[in-house]
């Protein structure tokens, strides 16, 4: 049974507090912590901060931090570890808003992933097939992962517009295959970006891509052709597009300068103009995946694009993980692909049922870290444990984003033969 709880303030990647919980039954201590993006609006659970602006500028988690240590503990303690859906329901029940916003879903997320650990130690499972016994699933899929390797947008102080380029290496027959590969092709790009760019060209954004100082997409996916070509895997790694286009959305227009104060204004796209502009990055290099192309609430050029051609068009901040949103983009056929992001849906448990919800849709679902990412690595264990197919969490650099790459490499490790990398097919893995 749960014997205590215990939660904490640390700072996450970006030294912004975040709460950690660590939460101990007969078998021992089991710690997790919450990671944090920036809020992308009003469908997506409520982050509570403490708002005084003396202290972290307002960003401090104390009260989040009371929640758990006061009331969950309360209603927590007691409880058998392997109930899941139970013990997310008691913090549902408790809380009783619809986004989470009395205890805050920064501590309610935290203690949904701690029990969820402590479930795994309960039964003495690797957690990725405690998670996967929790959704019904017999199979298991080491995910394809797509590596940031430049980073734009709100991510980065460079003039480029999207928010990342990312590398895919489709073609690998294992994961640690796959992260050389990612390893390998980010340094050829640091050198590509070297010689191009200078030495400052290679500093990098928030999760480790590089962010030289270029302001089209064009020449960011030119680097990265360049540096692909430089490995021995030309035809083995795609490319995808994460492209946070509420960001640069103004109106009914894009502004593909957004971040250039001189030059702001002189590059609007129309919606039809960047289908086309999509179409031929599409036709021009090996991209897979687009991820956000349009404004959260454009949700008409969305449908287009997702009706053209193979390409995955993801949706993010269009879904921001909400059920309602996804049933909708269903319905609507607006995307083909979750991007889930555990911390806009708040639990382990209704993560699982997002999960499921878009993969009985036949849609793609990528498995997300935050801007704001912590030494967690339960999004690992997590996209394994619902053969997601897909994960993404940053550049194959820095410490909370080789967190989870590295929890990959043992799971594959730990599964040996039994080990099934999804590869090409990471839009739809056998175990589906
Ligand atoms: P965010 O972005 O956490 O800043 O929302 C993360 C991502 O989409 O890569």
């Amino acid at each position: 049974v749960i014997t205590k709880i215990k939660a904490r303030q640390i700072l996450d990647s970006r030294g912004i507090p975040t709460v950690e919980v660590d939460l101990f039954t007969n078998k021992g201590m089991f710690r997790a912590s919450a990671p944090s993006g920036d809020p992308s609006g009003m469908y997506e659970a409520f982050e509570l901060r403490d708002g005084d602006k003396a202290v972290y500028l307002g960003k401090s988690v104390t009260r989040a931090v009371k929640n758990i240590n006061e009331k969950i503990s309360e209603a927590l303690i007691g409880m058998d570890p392997t109930l899941q859906s139970q013990i997310d329901h008691a913090m549902i029940d408790l809380d009783k808003t619809e986004k989470k916003s009395e205890l805050g879903i920064n501590a309610i997320l935290a203690v949904s992933i701690a029990a969820c650990k402590a479930g795994a130690g309960e039964k003495e499972v690797p957690l990725y097939k405690y998670i996967a016994d929790l959704a019904g699933k017999s199979q298991l899929t080491i995910p394809t992962p797509a590596f940031t390797v430049i980073s734009g947008g709100k991510h980065a102080g460079n003039n480029l517009a999207i928010q990342e380029i990312m590398i895919v290496p489709t073609g690998a027959i294992r994961f640690d295959e796959a992260l050389q590969m990612g390893s390998e092709t980010y340094y050829h790009l640091k050198a590509v970006i070297t010689e191009k760019h200078g030495a400052h060209g290679c500093n990098v954004g928030v999760d480790g891509g590089f962010a030289p100082n270029i302001s089209s997409i064009k020449e960011g996916l030119d680097l990265v052709k360049e540096a692909i070509s430089r490995t021995e895997y030309t035809e083995k790694i795609s490319i995808a597009l994460g492209a946070a286009a509420s960001n640069f959305c103004q109106g009914t227009k894009y502004d593909l300068d957004f971040k250039s104060p001189k030059k702001s204004g002189q590059n609007f796209k129309s919606g039809e103009e960047m289908i086309e502009m999509y179409k031929e990055l599409c036709a021009e290099y090996p991209i897979i995946s687009i991820e956000d192309p349009f404004d959260k609430e454009d949700w008409e050029h969305i449908k287009c694009i997702s009706n053209l051609g193979t390409c995955q068009v993801v949706g993010d901040e269009l879904l921001m993980s909400n059920p309602k949103r996804i049933e909708r983009a269903i319905q609507e056929n607006t995307c083909n692909a979750l991007l889930l992001k555990i911390n806009q849906i708040g639990t382990v448990t209704e993560a699982i049922e997002v999960v499921k919800q878009a993969k009985d849709a036949n849609w793609g679902v990528v498995i997300s870290h935050r801007s704001g990412e912590t030494e967690d690595s339960f999004i690992a264990d997590l996209s394994v444990g619902l053969s997601s197919g897909q994960i993404k969490a940053g550049a194959p650099c820095r410490g909370e984003r080789l967190a989870k790459y590295n929890q990959l490499l043992r799971i594959e490790e730990d599964l040996g033969d039994a080990a099934f990398y999804a590869g090409d097919e990471w839009r739809q893995p056998l175990s589906h």
